[in-house]
């Protein structure tokens, strides 16, 4: 039996055609294939402006850089996240407090969330995990009340929709990630959308040496510090390739996420975490809360088929923030019950009927 993995990307020599015409114009830097990404973006998600950049990582980096909030300045992240959230802000200078997560959605939690604002607070980052979206609505509203930045982790939120709007696009400015485990790749990278201009200036100056419009690398003007966070157009046209297959990956993944709902609906000892499909909200990664998770990992992984456990939470790092692990019950609930299945848009469905199979077996 081959080995089903947590993720396979699709990345082959139909993609490589395209990269041929930019290996012919022999320019790979940042050019004509970043400018056109981003415009296929800003138009697909409907939003103003787009900046593609090496990850998301640095996309939430900027993100947070350009507010210039003070060091004794806090940002409000979730306690359970990819460390990426976390370092981008640390990276920028600003101070972290985790909030606790809810349960139920794995979510930032808004109980946790009020209780934490204070007179320092001065930014959310919201982070939708798996592509399942954050109530926006109310951290919005927090947000204005309390006048704060929201900074949307959408790494793994691209096409998933909140109330008709695309997640990334609500906050201040939201930011994805084009890694290969996602619904589309450009090997590394990331995109920073925003509606607001002025940010859009001060990051188009920032990522690029602190340099305004076009330049020569020589004696160009520089009107602040920045640094080189540019896209290179191989790059970008790995990317534009990989957005035609979207949305039929969209529709696979969305039949993954409802083949195992529906395979596995009658077990007591696991849950799906849910996703709002009719409303447009899109399942990246399928997510389980289980007991026994540690057994189940390894037993499936003796079955061929890699899962993914998930995140430590943050609080159990000492370089973040000096906040007590003990303190959030709710992630102290479910750290060692929560991971992912395979969840590629690769996965055959008889290999889909193989990991039902097994997991039905291990429980009853
Ligand atoms: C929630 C979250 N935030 C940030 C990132 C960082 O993205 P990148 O690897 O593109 O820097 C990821 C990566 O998968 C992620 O899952």
């Amino acid at each position: 039996m081959k080995k089903i993995n947590f993720w396979e990307t699709d990345v082959g020599l139909k993609d490589f055609i395209y990269q041929k015409k930019i290996f012919q114009q022999n320019f790979p830097n940042e050019g004509n294939y970043v400018i056109k990404l981003q415009n296929q973006i800003k138009k697909m998600l409907q939003v103003k402006y787009c900046i593609a950049l090496p990850s998301c990582t640095s996309a939430l980096y900027l993100a947070v850089k350009i507010l210039n909030l003070k060091k004794n300045q806090e940002i409000l992240i979730p306690n359970i996240t990819f460390a990426a959230s976390a370092n981008a802000a640390f990276m920028a200078g600003v101070k972290i407090k985790f909030v606790d997560v809810n349960p139920e959605t794995l979510n930032i939690d808004l109980s946790d969330l009020k209780k934490k604002i204070n007179k320092n607070t001065k930014a959310i980052m919201p982070v939708h995990v798996s592509g399942r979206a954050c109530d926006m609505s109310s951290i919005m509203k927090i947000a204005k009340k309390k006048k704060l930045y929201v900074i949307e982790d959408a790494a793994e939120a691209f096409l998933s929709k909140y109330k008709k709007k695309f997640l990334g696009t609500i906050g201040d400015m939201g930011c994805f990630s084009l890694s290969p485990n996602k619904i589309f790749t450009s090997g590394q990278g990331g995109l920073l959308v925003t509606n607001n201009k002025q940010f859009y200036k001060k990051l188009s100056v920032f990522k690029t040496q602190g340099r305004v419009g076009s330049t020569t690398g020589g004696n160009d003007l520089h009107i602040s510090v920045g640094g080189n966070f540019k896209l290179s157009n191989i790059s970008a046209g790995l990317a534009i390739t990989q957005l035609k297959k979207v949305n039929s990956r969209k529709k696979i993944l969305i039949k993954n996420h409802l083949n195992y709902k529906n395979g596995l609906k009658k077990l007591q000892k696991l849950k799906i975490v849910n996703f709002d499909i009719k409303n447009n909200e899109l399942p990246l990664w399928t997510d389980i809360i289980c007991e026994k998770r540690d057994k189940l990992f390894n037993y499936l992984k003796k079955n061929n088929i890699i899962c993914r456990k998930f995140w430590y939470p943050l609080s159990k790092k000492n370089f973040y923030s000096n906040q007590k692990h003990n303190s959030f019950k709710n992630t102290k609930k479910i750290e060692n019950k929560i991971m992912w299945l395979p969840s590629s848009f690769m996965m055959k469905s008889k290999d889909q009927r193989y990991i039902i199979n097994k997991i039905l077996k291990f429980y009853t």
